[in-house]
C-alpha cells in the first residue's frame, strides 16, 4: 500500500499538462491548454487541462478528472497502478512501508490476491496455446465451440492441466504464497492428508471474470468430460477481491457498448457473453449461473437503464427469473425480454445465425417485460379461476414495484385489456399493494413534516397539478449546493440566530446543518456521498479542501468534484484564479446559498406534493375514505411547508 504522504508527494510532482501532453497534442488557450479528446474521435478538440487546478475535463465523452484518474482512464489502471506509474515517471520512491495496522493487513491482502491471479491468469493462458496438452485438449476445446484466436485472446480464457499438481508445483516454485493461493481457490486441501494440496481447476478450461479495470478477480472451470459427480463448473469462492453477487461477467469488455447503445443485454453463461461478443454484440454481460442481484443490477445502471434479459429456451427457467427482474423494475429501469427457441441458448443460437439474423431476431422478440409475464402466467393459468386470480395478483405486484406513476398507468391499461379483467380491478390491486409499501413508508416520514402536523391549523385544501418540472431529477440543485459548499466552503455569512442576534457563520456548516435540520439529504447517490464526505469534515471541525475531493481514491467522488468546478456554465467564472471576497461578493454568496438553499428544497417539497397527489388518483373514494382524508391532511401540510419556504428566510441578512 502507498502511504498518504507518498500520494501527496506524487500529487505534487506530477504537472498533469506534462502527463496528458505525453498522449496527445495540447495547445494553449488562455490559461488552460486544449486539445483532441483521447476518449472519443472528435475533430474539433473539447478536450481541456487547467494547470492552475490540475485537472483536465473532455466535454466530448463527459469524462473529467486529475492525473491520476486520466491515467487510470486511458490505460485501464487501478489506482495504485497509476500512482506507480507516475511516481515512476517523477522518480519519486515508494519503499515498502513498514506499517501495522489492520488496514495494512487487508490492503496488502488484497494485493497478494491481484497478485496470485494475475500470476494464475498467465499460466492458465500460457498452458492453452504453449503445451501440448492445452493445445490438444483446451485449444481444440475452445476451436470446436467455434472460438476465434482473436476471441480467445480478448477473453483471456486459459487451460488448467490434468494434473494434481502442476499448477501448485509452478507457483510455490515462483514464489506465491499458499495462503493466498488457497483464498483464491486455485489450490485445495486435500481430505485425505493434511498439508497436501492439489490444483482446484485440474484438467478445466478457464474462463477468467475480470473487475471494472480488467483485472482477473475470480476464475470459471468449465470441465471436459462427462462426469455426473463433478459440477459442470467450478468457479473462484468468495474473497476480499471477488464478490460474486456484486461482479458482472464480461462488463470489463462490454461497458463501452453498453454506454454507446444504451442498453444492456443480460444472460446466463460465460458461453453466452463470448459468442455474442464474437458476433459483434459487445453490450452483453452475464450474472454467471448466480441468482442476479441489486448490486449487479446497480453496477448496469451506472452505464445505462435499459436491460434486455434472454432466456434459455426453457419455461421454468424464465419463471425462475422473474422474482430477479422485479428488482430491476424495481430500480426504475426499463426492462425487456427475448426467449430462445426451445433448446437454445443464446451461446447456440448465435452461433447458427448471421449477425444480421440474430440482431433481426432479437429486435423482433424483445418484449417488454411485464407484458411478456403476463403472457407466460396466462398461458399457464389457462381457464383455471383460480390460479388466474393468483396470476393478476403477481402481475400487479410487478407493476406496483415501478416507481414511475406514468408508466404504472400505462401497464395497468395494457394488462387489462390482455388479461380481460377491467383496469378498476386492477387498479385497486395496485393500490392495496401499494398502500402496504407507502405505509412502511410512511414510518421514516421526515420529522419536518411531523412538525407541521402537529401545528394543526386546519384551512381549504386546494389541489392544483404540479408540473413536472417542478418535481423531476433535483440533482441539479443538488450538484448546486455543492458547488457552493466546494468553493465557499470557510467563506463567512451573516445570519439571524433564533434568538434575534446576528451570527457570522462558515458556509459549509451552516448549508450541512440547513439540510440535516430538515432531513433532506440527497437524493442522488454521487451527490450525497459527496455531501456525506462534506459532513465528516464538518463533523470534525476539519477544513474542507478542494484536493481532497478532486484527487479522491473514489473515482465517482473525484469525477463529480471536477465537474463541479468545470462545468461549461461556469467556466470562465470557476476556471480562473480563485478571487478573494470583496464586499459586492459577500452579498452574492449570501444569494447563492440562500438561493441554492430554498430552490433544493422546494423541489424536494413539489415532488412530495406530487407524490401525494398521485396516492390519491389511485385511491377508491368511495371505500377509503379515511385514507383519502389522511392524504388531503399530508396535502395541507406540504401547501404550508411550500409556503413557508417561499417566504424570504428571514435567515440570512440580505443587506
Ligand atoms: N454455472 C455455474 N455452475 C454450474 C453450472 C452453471 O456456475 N455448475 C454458471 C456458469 O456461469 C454458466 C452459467 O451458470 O456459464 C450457465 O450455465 P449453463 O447454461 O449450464 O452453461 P453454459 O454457459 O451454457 O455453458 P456450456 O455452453 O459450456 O454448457
Ligand atoms: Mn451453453
Amino acid at each position: 500500500m502507498i502511504p498518504k504522504s507518498k500520494i501527496d508527494e506524487i500529487l505534487e510532482a506530477a504537472r498533469i499538462e506534462e502527463v496528458i501532453g505525453e498522449f496527445i497534442t495540447l495547445k494553449k488557450s488562455g490559461r488552460s491548454f486544449k486539445g483532441l479528446s483521447p476518449f472519443s474521435n472528435e475533430r474539433t478538440p473539447s478536450f481541456m487541462v487547467s494547470p492552475d487546478k490540475q485537472i483536465y475535463k473532455d466535454f466530448s465523452s463527459g469524462k473529467g478528472g486529475n492525473v491520476v484518474s486520466f491515467i487510470m482512464e486511458l490505460e485501464h489502471f487501478s489506482y495504485p497502478e497509476a500512482l506507480k506509474w507516475l511516481a515512476n515517471k517523477y522518480q519519486v520512491e515508494i519503499e515498502e512501508v513498514e506499517l501495522s495496522s489492520e488496514q495494512k493487513e487487508a490492503e496488502s491482502e488484497r494485493e497478494s490476491l491481484y497478485i496470485v491471479t494475475r500470476f494464475a491468469e498467465e499460466f492458465f493462458q500460457n498452458q492453452l496455446t504453449e503445451t501440448d496438452e492445452g493445445k490438444s485438449i483446451g485449444l481444440s476445446y475452445f476451436k470446436e465451440r467455434g472460438f476465434t484466436q482473436e476471441t480467445i485472446k480478448k477473453f483471456r480464457v486459459g487451460y488448467s492441466p490434468d494434473s494434481w499438481n502442476e499448477f501448485y508445483d509452478t507457483a510455490i516454485k515462483q514464489g506465491y504464497k499458499k495462503e493466498f493461493l488457497i483464498k483464491a481457490g486455485l489450490i485445495k486441501e486435500s481430505s485425505k492428508a493434511e498439508d497436501q494440496y492439489y490444483d482446484g481447476y485440474k484438467g478445466r478450461v478457464i474462463f477468467p471474470i475480470h473487475n471494472l479495470s480488467g483485472r482477473p478477480i475470480g476464475f470459471g472451470g468449465r470441465i471436459l468430460v462427462e462426469d455426473k459427480k463433478a459440477p459442470k463448473y467450478l468457479n473462484s469462492p468468495q474473497s476480499i477481491i471477488y464478490d460474486k453477487s456484486a461482479v458482472l461477467y464480461g462488463l470489463y469488455f462490454a461497458k463501452g457498448e453498453i454506454i454507446k447503445k444504451d442498453f444492456c443485454y443480460l444472460v446466463e453463461g460465460y458461453t453466452d457473453v463470448i459468442s455474442f461478443s464474437q458476433k459483434g454484440i459487445e453490450n452483453v454481460v452475464a450474472s454467471s449461473g448466480t441468482a442476479l442481484t441489486v448490486a449487479q443490477i446497480r453496477l448496469i445502471k451506472r452505464y445505462t437503464s435499459n436491460i434486455t434479459v434472454l432466456y434459455d429456451g426453457d419455461a421454468a427457467g424464465i419463471r425462475a427469473s422473474f422474482r430477479g427482474i422485479d428488482m430491476i423494475l424495481e430500480e426504475g429501469m426499463n426492462v425487456k425480454m427475448v426467449s430462445f427457441p426451445e433448446g437454445e441458448d443464446p451461446d447456440s443460437f448465435s452461433r447458427k445465425n448471421d449477425l444480421e439474423e440474430l440482431e433481426a431476431y432479437l429486435s423482433k422478440n424483445a418484449f417488454d417485460f411485464i407484458v411478456s409475464k403476463a403472457r407466460i402466467l396466462l398461458g399457464e393459468a389457462g381457464n383455471d379461476p383460480i390460479k388466474k386470480a393468483s396470476l393478476v395478483k403477481e402481475i400487479v405486484s410487478s407493476i406496483a414495484l415501478i416507481p414511475e406513476a406514468i408508466s404504472r398507468s400505462v401497464y395497468i391499461k395494457e394488462c387489462s385489456s390482455l388479461l380481460d379483467i377491467e383496469e378498476k380491478v386492477l387498479i385497486n390491486e395496485l393500490n392495496k399493494i401499494r398502500r402496504i409499501r407507502l405505509n412502511q413508508q410512511e414510518r421514516n416520514k421526515s420529522r419536518l413534516i411531523d412538525e407541521e402536523r402537529n401545528e394543526g391549523e386546519e384551512s381549504a385544501v386546494e389541489f392544483k397539478e404540479i408540473p413536472e418540472k417542478l418535481y423531476d431529477d433535483v440533482s441539479v440543485q443538488e450538484r448546486d449546493i455543492l458547488r457552493i459548499i466546494l468553493s465557499y466552503a470557510d467563506k463567512t455569512i451573516r445570519i439571524l440566530a433564533d434568538d434575534g442576534n446576528e451570527l457570522e457563520v462558515e458556509v459549509a456548516p451552516f448549508m450541512v446543518h440547513e439540510l440535516i435540520r430538515d432531513e433532506m439529504l440527497f437524493e442522488d447517490e454521487t451527490c450525497l456521498k459527496v455531501l456525506n464526505l462534506i459532513i465528516e469534515y464538518v463533523d470534525g471541525e476539519n477544513p474542507i479542501l478542494m484536493g481532497d475531493f478532486i484527487n479522491n481514491e473514489d473515482n465517482e467522488i473525484s469525477k463529480l468534484a471536477v465537474d463541479l468546478l468545470s462545468s461549461k456554465y461556469d467556466l470562465h467564472e470557476w476556471w480562473g484564479e480563485r478571487k478573494i471576497l470583496v464586499e459586492g461578493e459577500e452579498l452574492k454568496l449570501k444569494r447563492a446559498v440562500e438561493g441554492s438553499l430554498y430552490s433544493y428544497k422546494s423541489k424536494r417539497i413539489s415532488k412530495m406534493i406530487h407524490e401525494n397527489q398521485e396516492k390519491l388518483k389511485e385511491i377508491d373514494a368511495e371505500e377509503k375514505e379515511e385514507e383519502v382524508f389522511e392524504i388531503l391532511r399530508t396535502q395541507q401540510m406540504l401547501d404550508k411547508i411550500k409556503a413557508s419556504l417561499s417566504k424570504p428566510s428571514g435567515r440570512i441578512i440580505l443587506s
